[in-house]
């Protein structure tokens, strides 16, 4: 039996509703086709931003979003990306699929893209094939009010008043696309260029450099000796890769092992946070530094048929069970983790939404993001748990992942994961300090009959948000029956 102890009452800290933001890159259909399909598309658009996409955003409240990229990020060259659209440089995009790339989304409409949304913009700058000028110049066209070059070329390509911009990210990957530095080279270049992304009036920005691939503890230790005073915050990057990076594994198309192995891989999310964290402590007792995952989630072979370049791939109930566990581990994580971005929004890698022409499916992961919602800017709970161990391709795991929260409300809610691909589990929570008499419990779920489950252009609610009631309660406890594979949310109302 699983047991769970919830305290309504102690609060662990402020889950930041930027966990659940995103990331989207010039990268295969994600922009063009995802985001972008030009005003003078049969497809209803608002300046040129397909509706449908920006409705089914809106409706999972993406907090922010990270562009242009990536790898793309270091190549990219923002000048090429704004003015009329028809005199735009056409580029090659070198990283994804050798394509042209015609830049007919630039900076002014990524903004537009996230006033559209209600989003905070999170914007990449290119340290790897950029200069400081050119950063310089970036930020300074879109939030400086006053008069100069750059604030005068916003305002004769269309944009009277400067943008607000919080986050800013001084290069991606550095140590590798971005230019394959070692750590002690980043961290100088990165006290220079970032002493010129300036604040001009009361726009503040919030720096992110470029932090570690995965378990790569020296170049945390580096940025964090060398670098701390100058940032907000460092990033880190971890895919879920159920084989290897050259044979990654199909989508839709794997057994019962592979899913064991997917999910010991995405737990190995909660090590690494750990260990970059006690690093950061080291240098940074407050934690006024913020851990920002902006790229993470399962990455698989591309579908059979699609450029290599795209990264294209469907979206299973197993991608559900990596989105869920790992919000639950950033909430967990609230005190260091600031932000997470999933990789990526549209058409590529663990995508929340799928477009073909003008048809548009929601996936599991979108489902996840949905159900998750409950949890942004909410208090995360303390708890004590006695979890079963399951065993998951020859490791011994907790077979049930949960997090749990309480809003302004007062409503307190529970996320739990069932990581084992058979056996339903039993979980008994209890919840401290709180009468469940007379309160409004209700559940809901994600699951399927089987694991590789996945929506399509043809039958796109194979997967979705169900209500639920295995739920009992007696002795202020409540008997959860969590059925196998599956995502759910408990809420108290
Ligand atoms: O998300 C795809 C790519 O993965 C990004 O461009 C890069 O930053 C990472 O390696």
């Amino acid at each position: 039996m699983n047991k769970i102890y919830l305290n309504s009452e102690e609060k662990k800290g402020k889950i930041n509703k930027n966990i659940y933001g995103h990331f989207s890159e010039h990268l295969g259909r994600c922009i063009y086709e995802g985001y972008w399909v030009g005003e003078d598309s049969d497809i209803p658009n608002t300046r040129g931003i397909r509706n449908d996409v920006v409705q089914a955003l809106k409706d999972i409240n993406i907090p922010v979003l990270r562009w242009p990229g990536g790898c793309f990020a270091d190549e990219y060259h923002w000048k090429d990306g704004v003015g009329p659209r028809d005199e735009r440089a056409k580029i090659l995009n070198t990283h994804w699929g050798g394509v042209v790339e015609n830049n007919h989304f630039g900076t002014h409409e990524f903004l537009d893209l996230c006033e559209q949304l209600d989003t905070e913009p999170y914007i990449c700058g290119n340290v790897g094939s950029g200069t400081v000028h050119e950063m310089e110049q970036w930020v300074k066209y879109m939030t400086f009010a006053g008069k100069s070059p750059m604030a005068d070329w916003r305002r004769e390509n269309g944009r009277e008043q400067p943008w607000k911009l919080k986050y800013f990210g001084v290069g991606n990957e550095n140590w590798g696309c971005g230019g394959n530095m070692r750590p002690e080279y980043y961290a100088d270049l990165y006290r220079r260029f970032q002493t010129y992304v300036r604040d001009y009036g009361d726009n503040e920005i919030y720096k992110i450099a470029c932090g570690p691939n995965v378990d790569n503890y020296h170049w945390t230790e580096v940025m964090m000796e060398r670098a701390r005073r100058f940032m907000d915050g460092l990033s880190l990057h971890y895919y879920t890769v159920p084989g290897d990076w050259a044979n990654k594994g199909s989508a839709t198309d794997f057994d019962k092992q592979e899913w064991e192995k997917t999910l010991k891989k995405t737990l190995y999310m909660e090590e690494l946070i750990e260990k970059h964290s006690t690093i950061m402590d080291k240098y940074d007792p407050e934690q006024e530094v913020g851990l920002i995952i902006d790229e993470w989630g399962g990455w698989y072979d591309v579908e059979p048929g699609t450029n290599p370049g795209f990264l294209y791939q469907q979206n299973s109930l197993r991608d559900a069970l990596i989105a869920g566990i790992n919000l639950n581990i950033f909430n967990n994580n609230c005190d260091r983790v600031q932000m997470a971005n999933i990789a990526q929004t549209i058409n590529v890698l663990q995508a929340v939404i799928l477009t073909e022409g003008e048809k548009m499916i929601k996936t599991p992961t979108y489902h996840v993001f949905d159900m998750y919602q409950v949890h942004q800017d909410a208090e995360l709970l303390a708890m004590e748990t006695n979890l079963e161990s399951i065993e998951l391709d020859d490791k011994k795991v907790p077979g049930v992942n949960v997090s749990a929260s309480k809003d302004k409300k007062g409503n307190i809610n529970i996320t739990l994961c069932n990581l084992d691909p058979e056996k339903t589990q039993k979980v008994e929570c209890n919840i401290i300090k709180q009468k469940l008499k007379g309160r409004d419990i209700s559940a809901k779920i994600i699951s399927a009959e089987s694991l590789n489950a996945h929506n399509t252009f043809d039958n796109p609610e194979v997967v979705t948000i169900q209500p639920y009631n295995r739920i009992k309660i007696a002795d202020n406890q409540l008997n959860i029956e969590l059925p196998a594979a599956s995502v759910l949310l408990v809420s108290l109302g």
